[in-house]
């Protein structure tokens, strides 16, 4: 099984839980907005995907298991 995260830059705010919860994963780019560093994370990455998501007070986090 493989994940896949995205961010959705339309619902991004810069809240900036993800990075300060997984900031391995995201960064902010120059507007102050997310963005993913490491969209296909593994072993114990996915749960710091996932928690990150989870605390995204937009929602714009998605974290998609194939
Ligand atoms: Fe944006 Fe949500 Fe992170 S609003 S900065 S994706 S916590």
């Amino acid at each position: 099984m493989s994940v896949n995260v995205t961010i959705d830059d339309l619902l991004c705010q810069g809240h900036g839980r993800c990075e300060a919860l997984a900031p391995h994963l995201f960064e902010f780019d120059d507007l102050g907005y997310a963005r993913v560093i490491r969209s296909t994370p593994a072993g114990h990455d996915v749960e710091f995907a996932a928690s990150a998501a989870a605390n995204c007070p937009e929602q714009a986090i998605r974290v998609t298991r194939k």
